[in-house]
C-alpha cells in the first residue's frame, strides 16, 4: 500500500501522480465536485454497488434519482461533494451532507475497485475534514458494514470513534438485515 502521497495543494484542489495498474503513471486529482462529474460519480456508485459487500446502495441503482440528489448536494452550500479524479476520470468519490443534528454532517464514500490501497480514500477524507472543519461542523457521522475493515480502519486512523453496534439495520433487497457500526468524528 502507498503510504506518503505527494499531494501538490491548489486553491480548492490538491493533485498528485500515482502508478497505475500497467505501471504507468496517472495524474490524480481531489477537488470539490461540479454537475459534470456526476455521470462518473454514478459509475463508481454502480460498480461498487455491484461488488454486493460494502455500501448500502445496491444495483439497480436509480441513476435519474441518485443523479439529481447529487445534483442537489453539489448546489448546497451546508454540505459537500468531493470527487477523486485521474486523468480526468472519476475514480472516487465523498459525499457530506447535513444530518438532523445541527453542525453535524452524514459522510459517505466509495473509490472505484482498481483504485483502492494508493491514498486515495486518506487523501479525500482529509480533503472531507477540511471542508468540514471551514463549515463550522462538530462532528462526522457514518455508518459501516462491520465486515468493512478497510474502511474501519480508514475511519479509526483519522480519529472516528464506533459509537454504536446496529442489529440488522440495514434490510438489503434479498431479504437479509445486515448489521452496522455507527462512528463518529468530534471536530470541536
Ligand atoms: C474504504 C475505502 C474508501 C478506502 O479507500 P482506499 O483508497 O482504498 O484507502 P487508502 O489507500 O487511502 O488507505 C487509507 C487507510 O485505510 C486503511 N485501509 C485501506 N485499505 C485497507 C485494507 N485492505 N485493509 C485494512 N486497512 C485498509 C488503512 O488504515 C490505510 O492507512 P495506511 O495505508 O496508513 O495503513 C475503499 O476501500 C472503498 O472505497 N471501499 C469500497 C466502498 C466502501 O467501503 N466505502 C465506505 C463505506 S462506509
Amino acid at each position: 500500500m502507498q503510504s506518503a502521497l505527494e499531494w501538490t495543494a491548489g486553491d480548492s484542489s490538491r493533485s498528485c501522480k500515482l502508478q497505475t495498474m500497467d505501471e504507468g503513471t496517472a495524474e490524480v486529482a481531489i477537488r470539490n465536485a461540479t454537475e459534470d462529474d456526476i455521470e462518473g460519480m454514478l459509475d463508481v456508485l454502480s460498480a461498487v454497488a455491484a461488488e454486493g459487500r460494502w455500501i448500502a446502495t445496491e444495483l439497480p441503482l436509480d441513476r435519474a434519482a441518485r443523479g439529481q440528489s447529487l445534483r442537489e448536494s453539489i448546489a448546497r452550500s451546508d454540505g459537500t461533494v468531493l470527487v477523486a479524479c485521474a486523468e480526468g476520470t472519476v475514480v472516487g468519490e465523498l459525499t457530506l451532507w447535513p444530518s438532523a443534528t445541527p453542525r453535524e454532517l452524514g459522510l459517505g464514500m466509495a473509490i472505484a475497485a482498481g483504485w483502492r490501497g494508493r491514498g486515495l480514500g486518506r487523501a479525500l477524507l482529509d480533503a472531507a475534514i477540511e471542508a468540514a472543519r471551514a463549515q463550522r461542523a462538530r462532528a462526522l457521522r457514518l455508518l459501516v458494514f462491520p465486515h468493512n475493515a478497510a474502511a474501519i480502519a480508514l475511519y479509526a486512523r483519522h480519529g472516528f470513534e464506533p459509537m454504536a453496534y446496529l442489529t440488522e439495520h440495514v434490510l438489503r433487497r434479498n431479504g437479509e438485515r445486515w448489521d452496522c457500526v455507527s462512528m463518529r468524528l468530534r471536530l470541536d
